[in-house]
C-alpha cells in the first residue's frame, strides 16, 4: 500500500515516513524543500534500507501533482507540507493562508479525479486556543489567535464539510501537541530556521554554544512554577501515530479527530534542568515578560487516540531530551 507524504522531508514528515516504511507502507514524498533539505531523502533511505520515491513539486501546482497521481497507485495521503511558524504567520498571512489552504484544496481535488479516499491531516493543539482546563479533549470548544492557528482550524473544518457530503471519505485529524526529539540514529532531526522559536531547539543551541542563554518567557502564570507548561511529545512516538491513523483509515471510520501528546505537562524550567542533566552542559536562562499569545499551559488528554488507534507515547522527557541533544552534537549545522 502506497502513502503519498506531502512534507515528507520536513521534521515530523521525514520520521513519519521511516516508520511507514517500517512497517511496510510504500512511500512517495512531495516536498518543495521550502523548509528542508533533500540530504534528508537520502538519509530516510539510509535509516530505513529502503527505497522512497521523491518528487520536488509545490504540493499547490495541480498539473505537476497530477503526474504523481497518474504514475502511482495512492491509496492513503498524509498532508504534513505548509508553513508553520505562528509569528512569522501574524508578518506574513497571505503566505500562509496560500500556502496552507491551497495545498489542502488541490490535494482534494487531485483525490476526487483519482478515487483516493484516505486522509491524515497534520492539525496542532493551537486549535484549542486558551483551553478553560486541561487536560484537552477532543470535544473542547477551538478557537485560534495568529493566521498559522486559523489555517489549521479553517481546514479543519473543511473537512469535516468534506465527510459531511460523501461517507466514502476517510479523515483523520490529529491534533500534535509540542513534538521534540529526534531519530535515535541522530542522523535527522529539527533544523529550524535561523533563530529558534520553540523552546527545545533554542535550548539545544545554548547548549551547544551557539546562543547565550535561553529567555524564559514569564514566571508568573499558575503553574507549578510559574513557568509556562506543555505536553512534549518525541517526534518518533508522534510518527508511529501516523502509522496508525492510516492503519485505521484503512477500517473506513469516516472522519475522525485524535489528540497526539503524552497526557503530560512540564514547565520551562524543568525543561532546561531535564536538558541541562543529559548534555552536562549549564543553560544559562534569565526570566523576561510573558510572550504575547502565550497560555499558561496546555496538555492533553490522550485516551481517545489509546482506545481507538491502540496508539500511546512511549517515550519519557529524559529519551526526548537526549535524542534531541545527539541530534544537535551530531550536526552543529543542521544539515550543511
Ligand atoms: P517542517 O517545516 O519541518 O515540514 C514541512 C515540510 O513541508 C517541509 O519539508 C517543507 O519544505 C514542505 N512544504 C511546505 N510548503 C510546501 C508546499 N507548498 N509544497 C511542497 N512542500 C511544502 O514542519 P514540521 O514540523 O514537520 O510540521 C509538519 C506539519 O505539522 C505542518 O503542517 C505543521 O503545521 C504541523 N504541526 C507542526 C508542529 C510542530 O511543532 N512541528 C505542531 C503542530 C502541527
Ligand atoms: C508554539 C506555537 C503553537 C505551535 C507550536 C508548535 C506560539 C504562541 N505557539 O507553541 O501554535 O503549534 O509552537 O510546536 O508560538 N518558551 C520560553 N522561551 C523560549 C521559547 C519558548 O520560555 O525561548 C516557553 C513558552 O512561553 C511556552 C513553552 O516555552 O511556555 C513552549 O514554547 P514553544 O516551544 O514555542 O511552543 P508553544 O508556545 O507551546
Amino acid at each position: 500500500m502506497a502513502v503519498l507524504v506531502t512534507g515528507g522531508a520536513g521534521y515530523i514528515g521525514s520520521h513519519t515516513s521511516i516508520e511507514l516504511l517500517a512497517e511496510g507502507y510504500d512511500v512517495i514524498i512531495a516536498d518543495n524543500f521550502c523548509n528542508s533539505n533533500p540530504i534528508v531523502i537520502d538519509r530516510i533511505k539510509e535509516l530505513s534500507g529502503k527505497d522512497v520515491i521523491c518528487y520536488e513539486v509545490d504540493v499547490r501546482d495541480f498539473e505537476k501533482m497530477e503526474e504523481i497521481f497518474k504514475n502511482n497507485k495512492i491509496d492513503s495521503i498524509i498532508h504534513f507540507a505548509g508553513l508553520k511558524a505562528v509569528g512569522e504567520s501574524v508578518e506574513k498571512p497571505i503566505e500562509y493562508y496560500n500556502n496552507n489552504l491551497i495545498s489542502t484544496l488541490t490535494i482534494f481535488d487531485l483525490m476526487k479525479k483519482y478515487d483516493v479516499k484516505n486522509f491524515v491531516f497534520s492539525s496542532s493543539a493551537t486549535v484549542y486556543g486558551d483551553p478553560h482546563k486541561c487536560p484537552i479533549l477532543e470535544d473542547f470548544p477551538l478557537s485560534v489567535t495568529n493566521p498559522y492557528g486559523r489555517t489549521k482550524l479553517m481546514i479543519e473544518e473543511m473537512l469535516k464539510d468534506i465527510a459531511k457530503v460523501d461517507d466514502t471519505m476517510n479523515i483523520a485529524i490529529l491534533r500534535y501537541f509540542n513534538p521534540v526529539g529526534a531519530h535515535k540514529s541522530g542522523k535527522i532531526g529539527e533544523e529550524p530556521n535561523g533563530i529558534p522559536n520553540n523552546l527545545v531547539p533554542y535550548i539545544t543551541k545554548v547548549a551547544i554554544g551557539q546562543l547565550k542563554e535561553v529567555s524564559v518567557f514569564g514566571d508568573d502564570y499558575p503553574t507549578v512554577d510559574g513557568t509556562g507548561v506543555r505536553d512534549y511529545i518525541h517526534v518518533v512516538d508522534l510518527a508511529k501515530g501516523h502509522v496508525k491513523a492510516i492503519d485505521k483509515l484503512n477500517e473506513k471510520p469516516g472522519l475522525v479527530v485524535y489528540n497526539l501528546g503524552t497526557g503530560v505537562g512540564y514547565s520551562v524550567l524543568e525543561m532546561i534542568k531535564m536538558f541541562s542533566e543529559i548534555s552536562g552542559r549549564e543553560i544559562p536562562y534569565k526570566i523576561v515578560g510573558r510572550r504575547a499569545g502565550d497560555i499558561a499551559e496546555c496538555y492533553a488528554d490522550p485516551t481517545k487516540a489509546e482506545k481507538e488507534l491502540g496508539w500511546k507515547a512511549e517515550y519519557g522527557l529524559k529519551e526526548m531530551c537526549e535524542d534531541s541533544w545527539r541530534w544537535q552534537e551530531n550536526n552543529p549545522n543542521g544539515y550543511n
